[in-house]
């Protein structure tokens, strides 16, 4: 566990990723250390978060209901932990309360099914959203969509003009704090006064920000303030299993909880029920207690870097990577390229004339690179940036429910942590110009349900890496419908 003495530098964090080192197969035969880009989906672990994790389970044990000795250290912990999490985000802890979850997905609907919306309730989010800012909202309320502008970025005169329009009926405005395509960061506190002035509350979805940003939602009589605002741990180097959300105690406080059973009651008789204090009302059942250790102490560590220096480093490489990428024969690059400081670490591109999942393929399988390719559960979005018409998208709509995605429109991205370097930045733009230059190797097939490409004769031996996977274990079968 980090000491009070220690001091972490940018510098250090590389050394601090567990598998930095990972050796893994090329298609040529040889092999090479992996290089990891794609951090906005998951980021691997911090090596002082697995010691933590390590130094907790002697002491683990059920929280909050244990009398034992364990269990006294136990809840301790855990309560410190959701401290922690409300801390790193400036949350008044007197008026706010953290409800630990499984990930920002549950978290979001966790708060969508809390909010109780009456039949004109109307919820506006925006069309750059992730599909768990979008469709927990849909499921429950009129929900408006806010378009973007021409370069991606959000139309901020539309959003104040919706919020306007819907001045009554409005009872929340759900915003990402930073794209997981293009990497933009939206004005947060900017929309949070347009939303306040209006009469209703803002939710922040900060999976992609909280890695990369330092985020104060601010007191919460502060006319700019962040009303709820959720994170997740696998995001920011404690992937074990732990979401973020944060919020007024009253809100939590009114109404049934979303879940319930075990742990979110004061007393229960046959005929009646008693709903204990938030957090425990929203946590129903016995909690991920290592995982709120997990995100505790990977926040410990960010912070300790300083999340200045933390955004002044991911800058560096973005510009390094623009730098080079856009000189590159046949790329298209999406979002933004030159303000580079409005972004978080995310590049997103394709190769004119190739699949992107035959680009991400290649990268894997020829390079040792991890990166992903498709519509990254930001569908809308990503077919307004790949201009899809309305008839295409019926087309790939019509071909995705008839089982067959090879055609689904789609990009590349590669997405850095605080831990990359311009080594990893250079590994990815020497595979690209090969792929530009279509000096790849591999003769890629495509699998038509999934959509994705396979080099033939590349096939992983999965016992060799983990013990658990049977060596008979039966490969999976593909259905391959194109040579490229
Ligand atoms: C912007 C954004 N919001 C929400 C999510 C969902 O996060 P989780 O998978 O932790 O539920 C993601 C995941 O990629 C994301 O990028």
């Amino acid at each position: 566990m980090i000491t009070h003495q220690q001091q972490f530098s940018i510098n250090d964090l590389r050394s601090e990723i567990v598998g930095i080192d990972t050796i893994v197969p090329l298609l040529d035969g040889s092999s090479r250390p992996y290089i990891f880009l794609d951090n906005a989906a998951s980021t691997p672990t911090f090596r002082t978060v697995m010691k933590c994790v390590e130094e907790f389970l002697p002491w683990y044990s059920g929280v909050h209901r244990g009398t034992g000795f364990k269990s006294l250290v136990a809840t301790e912990v855990f309560d410190r932990a959701h401290e922690i999490c409300g801390e790193f985000v400036g949350a008044d802890p007197d008026t706010n309360c953290v409800i630990l979850g499984k990930n920002t997905t549950e978290c979001v609907n966790k708060l969508s099914n809390r909010f109780g919306f009456q039949t004109d309730d109307v919820v506006i989010t925006t069309v750059m959203e992730h599909h768990s800012n979008d469709l927990p909202w849909r499921k429950n309320a009129k929900v408006i969509h806010v378009g973007i502008t021409a370069d991606g970025h959000l139309d901020l005169v539309a959003l104040k003009a919706a919020i306007r329009q819907h001045r009554g009926k409005l009872k929340l405005v759900a915003v990402n704090g930073a794209s997981n395509i293009t990497g933009i960061v939206s004005p947060i506190h900017e929309i949070a006064g347009w939303v306040h002035d209006a009469g209703a509350r803002i939710f922040v979805d900060a999976a992609q920000l909280a890695p990369h940003r330092e985020i104060d939602v601010l007191p919460d009589d502060h006319p700019h303030h962040i009303d709820f605002i959720a994170y997740s741990g696998h995001k920011m180097y404690a992937p074990f299993g732990t979401g973020v959300l944060i919020g007024p105690k009253k809100f939590f406080e009114e109404g049934v909880p979303d879940m319930v059973g075990g742990g979110v009651v004061d007393v229960v008789s046959l005929e009646s029920v008693a709903w204990n204090d938030p957090p425990h009302k929203e946590e129903a059942g016995s909690p991920n207690v290592v995982g709120g250790v997990a995100v505790a102490e990977a926040i410990r560590i960010l912070e300790n870097v300083g999340m200045d220096a933390i955004a002044e480093h991911e800058l560096r490489l973005l510009e390094y990577a623009y730098g080079r990428i856009r000189t590159i024969d046949g790329i298209q690059l999406y979002g933004p390229t030159d303000n580079l400081a409005e972004k978080v670490g995310v590049v997103t591109f394709n190769i004119e004339g190739m699949h992107n999942s035959l680009v991400a393929a290649i990268i894997g399988t020829e390079a040792g690179i991890g990166v992903r390719n498709g519509c990254f559960c930001a569908h809308p979005y990503v077919k307004q940036l790949l201009n899809v018409s309305p008839e295409e998208d019926r087309k790939f709509t019509a071909e995705v429910l008839a089982g067959n995605k090879s055609n689904m429109p789609g990009m590349v991205r590669a997405s850095f942590g605080c831990y990359n370097n311009e080594d990893d930045v250079d590994a990815l733009l020497e595979i690209l110009e090969r792929i530009a230059r279509k000096e790849f190797n591999g003769r890629y097939v495509q699998d038509t349900c999934s959509g994705a490409f396979h080099a033939e004769g590349y096939e992983i031996p999965f016992h060799k890496y983990f013990s658990f996977i049977d060596a008979n274990r039966p490969v999976k079968k593909r259905m391959y419908s194109e040579a490229s």
